[in-house]
């Protein structure tokens, strides 16, 4: 390994990360940018990712700006990404996002924006990786779901649940069929985390939470998990949802 700060072993590793301009995403990528991964950058605004691309370290990141609502750019951003670092060897499914809604007042544009976004745009961008991962016989990808797809949506709505828990199923049965050219899938569930998606969580009902670590995670608790996911050190690893999420599961 001749990247002396490398925890994971990751260096030259060509990793495309969804929704990296803030938060889980942008942890990872920082993550894999110091490890020496060439890391492709992706959010919504193009100005934003190229703001991101420089404050992250231009020369080994890919700026990819796309919106995922769309399946042609979801494809376009993948394929861009691909041409530009020459290839693929990770993808992180990570863009996302939800709110805290009644089901009651949950309506179907916001159930299939929301679909479109965690899973559909999930399900294109591993298609695209998964035809070259195969021609070159590995290959690793990293689902970020929720500890949300494993029962109750708990504060989230129902599409937000529904779509985490398709993301799990999707990871187990890609898993399935790739793991015979050498790729595997993976998923990370965190509980909650410290990010713009969680900031609105009042301080009394934070500490009612029941986290038995007593704290929300940090983005780069989850991104850690996810590092190890991409390397090599995971390599007996396939079909697996890793819950981050400082022992909340064990509430039930
Ligand atoms: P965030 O809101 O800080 O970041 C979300 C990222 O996804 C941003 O980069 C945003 O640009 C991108 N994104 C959202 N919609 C998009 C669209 N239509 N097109 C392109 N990009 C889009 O959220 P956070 O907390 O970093 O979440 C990252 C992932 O982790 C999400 O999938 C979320 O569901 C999941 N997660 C987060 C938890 C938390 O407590 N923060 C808990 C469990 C899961």
């Amino acid at each position: 390994m001749s990247n002396p700060g490398s925890r994971y072993g990751l260096e030259g590793r060509r990793v495309l990360v969804t929704g990296s301009t803030r938060g889980i995403g942008r942890a990872i990528a920082e993550l894999l940018l110091a490890e020496g991964s060439v890391v492709g950058i992706h959010g919504r605004d193009p100005e934003k990712v190229n703001e991101v691309c420089q404050a992250l370290g231009a020369a080994s990141s890919i700026p990819v700006a796309a919106d995922f609502a769309d399946p042609a750019e979801v494809r376009g951003a993948v394929k861009t990404f691909m041409e530009t670092a020459g290839g693929i060897d990770g993808l992180v499914n990570n863009a996302g996002g939800g709110r805290a809604v009644s089901f009651r007042g949950l309506k179907i544009d916001a159930w299939q924006q929301t679909m479109r976004v965690n899973l559909e745009a999930s399900m294109i961008a591993s298609q695209e990786a998964y035809g070259a991962m195969r021609r070159q016989r590995s290959g690793s990808i990293v689902n970020i779901a929720s500890i949300s797809a494993h029962g109750p949506g708990g504060w989230m709505g129902a599409d937000y649940a529904a779509s985490k828990a398709g993301l799990i199923s999707l990871t187990q049965t890609l898993a399935q069929e790739a793991a015979r050219f050498g790729i595997r899938v993976n998923a990370v569930s965190p509980g909650f985390v410290s990010t713009d998606m969680t900031a609105d969580i009042p301080e009394e009902k934070r500490s009612s939470l029941g986290i038995p670590l007593r704290r929300l995670g940090e983005p780069r608790e989850v991104a850690a998990v996810v590092g190890f996911l991409l390397s090599d050190g995971a390599s007996y690893l396939t079909g697996q949802a890793i819950h981050v999420d400082g022992g909340l599961w064990m509430n039930g």
